[in-house]
């Protein structure tokens, strides 16, 4: 088996959706849907640029689709070669990991199209394509290869006043409806064959069009070089991406191959996971470390992952909790670079987020639930439509799921103490500690007849329990932003001059004066024979089983949250609420309190979430249980594999690619199973192999240092390199 390559046998229109996503190839400025070049917009083809968003009229603001320009067709005498028009003999669909090459090969009987392309990591612009037919009997072809116009859009369209230029290199400009955004897709061709060609220009794109009398046994062969350029990466982003497209042409396909396989190599050595003994396993590895890497924003210093990653528009392109929490590990372990740019897009939208808390009647920081650009909340009032009614129904996880903040301030803590490097915090991070704190202070409910506080009216990570009162993963997460800005005073105040004199300017004093007071009293949650309570009155909930939960649905697409859903007033729960608690602060639990906490939660959680499986994983390789953790990592690493996950929320599209499972992956295998931490400022490991592998090793940056840790049956190492 190759533990590289993910394969598919056949063509199935009903599968696109779900494989346009598993055979994506990305490099974090943009992803291209793995569907044939042929594709119409029926089978989902999209360009999705990152940090670009439209909105178009009150629908859903999302992010753009840009031309399809590596759109390629052709005819056989008078046979489309489309998987989607003619009846093929056999389809193969292939995506190499290693290097992010999707290819596909088509025999249509009279022809076969073969092809390899990739988004190139070498170069943010720049994709290139390699289309070969072969012919089994004489014929005319007409090919064309263009920009298609023809886009896939949920909420669009966002792309207008399309203009076309000829010549060498063909170009179409457009602009976004919104804020008149110039996209530009440039594209170059080359063949190893003469053939008359005219253009054809319509209303669906610019293409070159080549006419041809072949030969049975001839090889045609096509090289196609496009690029994307908008006026934010540069003010003339036609000229940009037509000298693009110029150069890539001029070092020839497969030195710009080379250049993008030198990168991934690059990637691959900061960060493979070898996971020895078990093929499957090794596979879903190289395929979730694949998904996350290719989407990680390697030509910005201030970008952001959206939760589905590049993979298309759903979930609005929008950056949630999962940046920091579930892709920030093996980032901020592995390429410390990329984790900081995370964190400078929170750094870099603190007015948006400063913004939102006055919008709500608060003080500081309450980040964007679904962040755009510059911090802009994509998150609507109403975020689900409902299967019977097909109404809007009003959902609260703009306005309540105030964890967002503190998981921000947890990274930027995080960030600190495993790379060491504090100038994150010197350029705005220490400021945003402290703005969050403040936004707690002021969101704080004070009893009048107890000393405690409570965090009154909040949703925690399981989403299908809205407007719930303490919730313990929002409680002590808000304790922990609280004592990470206590801790920046304790450090740096009166010591360094950068942080006095911020200090100044937030006029900061009361504040230290209310975090002082509040921080002993944050309510606890209660607790029953060990158990935790999610929040306020959950045990009172009634308590029965998934089956009974499920049995109650009266459409496979309803919304289990929300005011009617079935889940709201039973313990079922959508996701790790606080085992996810447990996973991020276990210092401050013992290995018994996660045992009879996960032996409680886990049956009464769904997984509804691809976030949800790996924080089980990693706590219950604590507590011993690694078959359990075992089931559970694959169920993680293998969601893009298998395009496993849910598809839809109400009728709302939510499938895509699994970046946050992604992490998970490595979290489980990094942090779970090597059992790697941090502990004095060294680094420690308490190895839980399970029995289904024999060896795992990877690489780890830690305090600007490169380690190898190693794991075997016979325990573990870390070697300093
Ligand atoms: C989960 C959230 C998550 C979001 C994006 C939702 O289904 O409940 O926790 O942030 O998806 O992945």
């Amino acid at each position: 088996m190759d533990t590289w390559l993910l394969q598919k046998e056949g063509f199935n229109v009903q599968d696109a959706a779900v494989d346009g996503s598993r055979f994506l190839c990305a490099n974090g400025y943009m992803g291209l849907r793995g569907v044939p070049e042929e594709a119409s917009s029926a089978l989902f083809p999209a360009v999705t640029l990152a940090g670009v968003y439209d909105q178009n009229g009150d629908r859903w603001r999302e992010p753009v689709n840009a031309p399809n320009c590596l759109y390629i067709r052709a005819d056989f005498n008078g046979l489309p070669l489309s998987v989607e028009k003619t009846q093929v003999q056999a389809h193969r669909t292939a995506l190499d990991y290693r290097y992010g090459i999707y290819s596909r090969e088509t025999d249509f009987g009279e022809v076969r199209v073969s092809s390899r392309r990739y988004v190139s990591m070498a170069s943010a612009h720049l994709l290139a394509d390699e289309y070969r037919l072969v012919f089994f009997r004489d014929g005319e072809l007409t090919l064309q290869a263009g920009i298609s116009t023809d886009i896939w859009d949920i909420n669009g369209p966002h792309l207008f006043d399309f203009r076309h230029s000829e010549g060498e290199t063909l170009v179409t400009t457009c602009l976004t409806g919104q804020n008149r955004i110039a996209v530009a897709a440039a594209q170059c061709v080359r063949t190893d064959f003469e053939a008359p060609e005219s253009l054809r220009k319509d209303e669906t794109g610019i293409f070159r069009v080549f006419r041809r009398i072949v030969k049975k046994d001839e090889t045609l062969t096509l090289w196609v070089f496009s690029a994307v350029y908008t006026s934010i990466d540069d003010p003339a982003p036609a000229d940009a991406a037509q000298r693009c497209c110029a150069q890539a042409m001029a070092a020839g396909f497969d030195a710009c191959l080379q250049a993008h396989k030198d990168a991934w190599e690059d990637i691959w050595a900061r960060s493979e996971v070898m996971m020895e003994g078990n093929e499957e396993a090794a596979l879903a590895l190289h395929a979730s470390q694949y998904h996350l890497n290719c989407v990680a924003p390697r030509h910005a210093q201030n970008m952001s992952i959206p939760a589905r990653g590049l993979s298309g528009q759903t979930y609005k392109g929008a950056v949630f909790w999962d940046s920091e929490i579930f892709f920030f590990p093996m980032f901020v372990y592995t390429q410390p670079v990329i984790a900081r740019s995370l964190l400078r897009y929170r750094i870099e939208t603190l007015q948006g987020a400063l913004k939102k808390a006055a919008e709500y009647g608060y003080r500081g920081a309450f980040y964007a639930w679904e962040s755009q650009e510059g911090g802009i909340e994509g998150c609507t009032n109403f975020n689900v439509v409902d299967v019977f009614t097909h109404r809007p129904v009003r959902t609260y996880f703009r306005d309540k799921q105030i964890h967002i903040s503190a998981d921000i301030t947890y990274a930027l803590r995080s960030y600190w103490e495993i790379t060491g490097d504090r100038s994150l915090l010197m350029e705005g991070g220490a400021r945003v500690i402290l703005e969050c704190a403040r936004f707690y202070l002021s969101r704080a409910n004070a009893r009048v007849d107890s000393d405690e506080v409570d965090f009154a009216d909040v949703i925690g990570p399981d989403e299908y329990h809205e407007r719930v009162t303490n919730n313990a993963f929002t409680n002590m997460m808000i304790l922990h932003c609280m004592e990470s800005a206590l801790m920046l005073r304790d450090i740096f105040a009166d010591r360094e001059a950068w942080f006095d004199r911020l200090l100044k300017e937030m006029d900061y004093e009361n504040d230290w004066a209310l975090l002082d007071r509040v921080r002993g009293r944050v309510r606890q949650s209660r607790k029953q024979d060990g158990v935790i309570e999610q929040f306020d009155g959950y045990f009172e909930l009634e308590d029965c089983s998934m089956e009974t939960v499920r049995s109650r649905l009266r459409d496979p697409r309803e919304y289990w949250g929300g005011d009617h859903g079935v889940a709201g007033t039973t313990q079922i729960i959508k996701q790790a609420d606080v085992i996810a608690l447990m996973a991020l602060l276990p210092e401050r639990f013992t290995d018994d309190q996660v045992a009879v906490n996960w032996d409680y939660y886990e049956p009464r959680t769904e997984h509804g979430s691809s976030l949800s499986a790996c924080m089980y994983a990693l706590t219950a390789c604590r507590t011993g249980k690694t078959d359990k953790a075992w089931e559970l990592f694959m169920k993680t690493a293998g969601i893009d594999v298998t395009g496993g996950g849910k598809q839809w929320a109400g009728e709302i599209y939510i499938g895509g690619t699994h970046p946050a499972s992604n992490g998970g992956a490595w979290m489980i295998a990094a942090l779970g199973f090597a059992g790697l931490r941090i502990k004095n400022g060294g680094l420690t490991l308490v190895p839980r192999l399970p029995r289904q592998i024999d060896r795992l090793s990877f690489p780890v940056t830690v305090n600007g240092q490169d380690y190898r840790v190693e794991v075997a049956r016979d325990g573990g190492r870390i070697r300093q390199l």
